[in-house]
């Protein structure tokens, strides 16, 4: 069988490009659904965008090299798409719009576009083998227990990255691109909890708050959260894209509070209480009384200085902790690094020493932020592969 463009990987990115390159297109996935992540992702709701989405929120080791493909397929873009398919949304927090109902109407929003574009999709099919030849690409694929030879002049790759195996990832993108001669740039988990070998925060598993994480690069506001094997929530899953082996984060466990001057307040009313206490009224009481372990909080508000008030919010504010690792790719939500943007257009994505193949979504070395980040990555580079094809 003959097509123009087959795209493996039937997931965000890949769907988005099969809904914009024109005809005889089939999408192929191993999985038995398409658009996996995608159902799952935003706890069921999809974050599927952010309004603030611009370059400044990604990484790659070029970071202009997202900039086109962003400027070119915006978040107004897919909202209004979005919008004209009558699926309502809400912006939950810093940008982050998620559908009221469920993830699984993005899923046939995209499924709907991509028949309207007339692209075949097969899932349950595995790869066997792929060759190039002059004219393009000749793949044998199995699919549902029957082999089949397919040939296209174009050939996307939209596998993803190497997150969550149980769900079906795996690295197919990066050996084929590697078997195109294309650079793969290290790869490792990202937006992943950070753990603690020692199991030190057990006790306080279930504790959040909001925090400001920080290490020499950068610092995110959001919350934190404690759990049986280190730290999460989004403000760990933020730093964690940043983080590597054996460096120092600095937690600032009262970034909005005016502690000093509420200490000294609750001093002048009385403050006859334990210093932990009284504490407690601001920050998770378990906390409170996990650190009084570590950072000296002795005897009565009424008995501490400014000066001791002063160290005392001088602790809770650079917090520094050293985490062995993270979760990994078990846990993690995206895979940072993979495809070398340098062997890419970054008006195409298509490789620029392998005529007629693409690379989009994931795969390619470009990682979203938390927050709707990484699906506008994925509509912003398929739909510029599928306008290029
Ligand atoms: P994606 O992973 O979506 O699709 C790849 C497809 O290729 C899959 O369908 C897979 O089955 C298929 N495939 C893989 N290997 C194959 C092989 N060898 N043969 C055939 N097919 C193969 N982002 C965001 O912006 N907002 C959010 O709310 C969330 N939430 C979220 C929750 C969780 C739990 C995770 C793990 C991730 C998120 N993300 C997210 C990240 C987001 O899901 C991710 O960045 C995009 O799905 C990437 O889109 P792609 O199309 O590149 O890969």
């Amino acid at each position: 069988m003959t097509y123009d463009t087959i795209i493996l990987g039937a997931g965000a990115a890949g769907m988005m490009c099969a809904a914009h390159c024109g005809v005889r297109v089939l999408v192929i996935d191993h999985a038995k659904a398409a658009g996996e992540k995608i159902r799952i992702s935003g706890g069921g709701r999809c974050n599927f965008t952010n309004t603030y989405a611009g370059p400044g929120n990604f990484l790659s080791q070029n970071p202009h090299f997202c900039k086109s493909a962003l400027a070119r397929y915006t978040q107004w873009d897919f909202i209004d798409l979005v919008g004209r398919h009558g699926i309502a949304w809400h912006e939950k927090t810093l940008g982050q719009l998620f559908c009221d109902g469920s993830s699984k109407q993005i899923i046939q929003m995209l499924l709907d576009e991509m028949g309207r574009a007339g692209a075949e999709l097969w899932v349950r099919t595995e790869v066997k083998d792929l060759r190039k030849t002059d004219s393009g690409f000749i793949l044998d694929v199995e699919r549902e227990g029957q082999r089949h030879g397919l040939s296209c002049t174009n050939l996307v790759l939209a596998t993803g990255g190497k997150s969550i195996p149980k769900m079906g990832a795996t690295g197919m993108a990066y050996d084929i691109a590697r078997q195109f001669g294309l650079g793969i740039t290290e790869t490792r988990a990202a937006l992943v909890p950070l753990t603690f070998s020692d199991g030190r925060f057990k006790e306080l598993a279930g504790v959040s708050l909001p925090a400001r994480l920080s290490n020499d690069r950068t610092s995110f506001d959001e919350a934190l959260l404690f759990t049986h094997r280190g730290l999460s929530g989004p403000s760990v899953l933020q730093l964690s894209s940043y983080w590597r082996e054996g460096e120092t984060v600095r937690v600032n466990l009262i970034p909005d509070l005016p502690l000093f001057d509420l200490l000294r307040d609750q001093r002048q009313s009385g403050g006859r209480k334990a210093l932990t206490t009284e504490l407690a009224r601001h920050l998770p009481g378990r906390l409170v009384e996990y650190l009084s372990h570590h950072i000296p909080m002795p005897g009565n508000l009424a008995d501490q200085s400014d000066a001791a008030l002063s160290d005392l919010i001088a602790a809770l504010s650079n917090w520094q902790l050293t985490p062995s690792g993270t979760e990994g790719y078990r846990t993690a939500e995206v895979t940072l690094g993979g495809i070398d943007t340098d062997s890419l257009s970054s008006k195409t994505m298509e490789a620029r020493d392998v005529p007629g193949l693409y690379a989009i979504g994931e795969a390619v070395d470009v990682t979203g932020w938390l927050g709707g980040y990484n699906f506008q990555w994925a509509w912003s580079s398929g739909h510029a592969a599928g306008a290029a094809i």
